[in-house]
């Protein structure tokens, strides 16, 4: 696990959007996994401005959303397709018919489900996933005690996340109570997973994720089992590591931007005259 540790909110963002970005170039046709809540949107700002200043191109990109409220239609102005849409999908290149989100309005829920995995699987798995972590330690909306093997199926919000996304609402009581989600092993299951985290509030889940036992009560925790997993962190939400500057450390000592170790003397070597 990676963790990199930002001065502000738009570096880290930056930097999120560039590993993003060097993937899309790399592999034009990948498959990502998006996140929605406050935190992504730097990333989806900065994607934006690559998009028109650069030509970044998304044609052959297709995406595949964590989650979705329960019980709001994609129309709905607070529901988690709305907002893919209004934060990126319409700035960029990229055909609707390559955008998923799950729905928040399927009847059989075990089917939709089942297909949304089957979608995922048709085309070939997720390159790389976004996420966000809540207070409570979630990743998607896999709340305390989900299985750390789960797939993508419909969960209760705790009253903290409820609570937490009452700001979008114009009252707690229209925060839906359920979620269609990912499941952690769904998550796990991506190639590459860049999480990002920002703020004071976010500081000791990170540390609880980042650095505690892995366990379901904090399912961010399983990102410590993946091979290619990078955190960007704003500073705030980094200030309670134990070991922050060891990360920072890491950051700055990239391989590939070492200076070269000065080369050994060459000394003759005795003869060992037994
Ligand atoms: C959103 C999602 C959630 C959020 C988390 C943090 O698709 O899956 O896990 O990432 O609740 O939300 P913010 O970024 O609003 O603090």
């Amino acid at each position: 696990m990676e963790i990199v540790i930002q001065p502000t909110y738009e570096d880290m963002s930056r930097l999120a959007a560039q590993q993003i970005a060097t993937l899309v170039r790399n592999k034009p046709s990948c498959v990502l996994g998006l996140a929605t809540g406050s935190t992504p949107i730097g990333v989806y700002q900065e994607l934006i401005r690559m998009h028109r200043d650069e030509g970044l191109d998304f044609s052959k990109v297709t995406t595949f959303n964590l989650d979705e409220y329960y019980g709001l239609a994609a129309t709905h102005p607070q529901s988690y397709s709305y907002f893919m849409n209004e934060e990126l999908f319409s700035h960029i290149n990229i055909p609707a018919e390559q955008i998923h989100v799950p729905s928040g309005v399927a009847t059989d829920i075990d089917a939709f489900c089942s297909w949304y995995e089957g979608e995922i699987l048709k085309a070939g798995g997720i390159d790389l996933q976004l996420v966000g972590i809540g207070r409570d330690g979630h990743i998607a909306f896999n709340e305390p005690g989900s299985s750390l093997q789960s797939r993508t199926r419909m969960k209760t919000l705790t009253r903290e996340t409820v609570e937490d996304n009452a700001r979008f609402f114009s009252d707690v009581s229209e925060v839906p109570r359920y979620a269609i989600t990912m499941g952690v092993g769904t998550i796990m299951d991506a190639r590459e997973i860049v999480m990002v985290a920002n703020g004071k509030n976010k500081a000791s889940v990170i540390v609880e994720a980042l650095e505690g036992p892995v366990t379901s009560q904090v399912t961010a925790s399983v990102l410590q089992m993946h091979p290619h997993v990078v955190c960007y962190l704003e500073k705030q939400a980094a200030s309670k590591l134990t070991n922050r500057e060891y990360y920072q450390w890491v950051f700055e000592n990239k391989p590939g931007t070492e200076v070269p170790a000065p080369a050994p003397k060459t000394t003759r070597k005795k003869k060992n005259r037994r």
